[in-house]
């Protein structure tokens, strides 16, 4: 493949300065290096600089840094759309907010090709909130419900072919606000919470929704939140929640989704390398990245033992 490495230096869909050194930590931690190993070719496209600050008609105060975020989202849309033509985008942020352009960005591309996208959202969050229902004011906490074509998002861009709630998964949440839940509760939104992910394990709820993928041959967006592990694994982020992915459960997950074939596009997002241990959540981030990008311990037929 051809990877096209994106960073995303985005910090105003939260309140904790930080992840905008999270391209720079990807960079130092080796993601290119560890993707042109694995025998792909790696075009590194440098930082995407913001849109200019759109004018917002008497923003809420409540919403911290509206604008802003939607210059990003204007800006990471073109930026993956284009990507999408010529090989396969890494987004590396930035705050999750960075979603809103880039699930918008690989909408457009299926639409003009003519696919299905469907979005898998590995997070303890769910992400759910509207400008209206957000009680954070923080715009991380929105993007899953534009790519839904949630109503509520004055101000930005109409998202490009809405994605029907069958075509998102929320996988290994464990937080989620009582506005979310409610609006959850009307979508018919596949939600693997942890709850189902210690009932049943990690493989088979992924398997289930790469089956329905590979079925309506989709494309597949994968958006990465560093806070989908568990913080004693990944401490370098600002809205840990307890209980997450194992370093293992989530490796799993990775191989699952290499294994599929099915994945058009990744974001790895969250990471605040001011708050990491000697740069270990970036190293793991690219080890998942590696990971889902094929790399594995033994090649091996996928089931079985032998
Ligand atoms: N639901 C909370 C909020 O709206 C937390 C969102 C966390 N999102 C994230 N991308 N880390 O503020
Ligand atoms: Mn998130
Ligand atoms: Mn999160
Ligand atoms: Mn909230």
């Amino acid at each position: 493949k051809t990877c096209i490495l994106i960073g995303a230096p985005i910090d105003s869909g939260q309140r904790r300065p930080g992840c905008l050194m999270g391209p720079a930590a990807y960079r130092v931690a080796g993601l290119g290096r560890a993707l042109t190993d694995l025998g792909h070719a790696v075009e590194d496209r440098g930082d995407v600089a913001p849109g200019p600050l759109p004018a917002v008609a008497a923003p809420d105060p409540r919403l911290h840094a509206l604008p802003e975020t939607i210059g990003w989202t204007i800006a990471l849309k073109e930026a993956v759309e284009d990507a999408l033509g010529r090989g396969f985008p890494i987004v590396m942020g930035g705050d999750h907010s960075l979603a809103l352009g880039t699930v918008a960005g690989a909408a457009a591309h299926a639409a003009a090709v003519g696919r299905p996208l469907f979005l898998l959202w590995l997070d303890a969050h769910s992400d759910f909130h509207t400008l209206q229902t957000t009680t954070s004011g923080n715009l991380h906490g929105v993007p899953v419900a534009y790519a839904a074509g949630r109503d509520g998002f004055d101000g930005f861009p109409p998202f490009p072919a809405p994605l029907p709630p069958e075509r998102i998964c929320l996988f290994g949440i464990r937080s989620v606000d009582p506005e979310e839940h409610a609006a959850l509760l009307l979508h018919d939104i596949s939600i693997i919470d942890m709850r189902v992910i210690d009932e049943f394990g990690i493989c088979a709820p992924m398997r289930e929704f790469l089956e329905k993928v590979r079925a309506a041959n989709g494309m597949l967006h994968v958006s990465l939140d560093v806070d989908f592990v568990d913080p004693a694994h990944a401490p370098a982020v600002g809205t840990t929640v307890p209980g997450g992915a194992t370093v293992r459960e989530a490796h799993l997950v990775m191989e699952l989704l290499h294994e599929s074939g099915l994945v058009t596009s990744l974001d790895l997002v969250e990471l605040n390398p001011f708050l990491d241990e000697r740069g270990r959540t970036a190293r793991l981030m690219v080890e998942l990245a590696a990971s889902i990008m094929g790399r594995k311990v033994f090649d091996r037929p996928t089931r079985g033992f032998g």
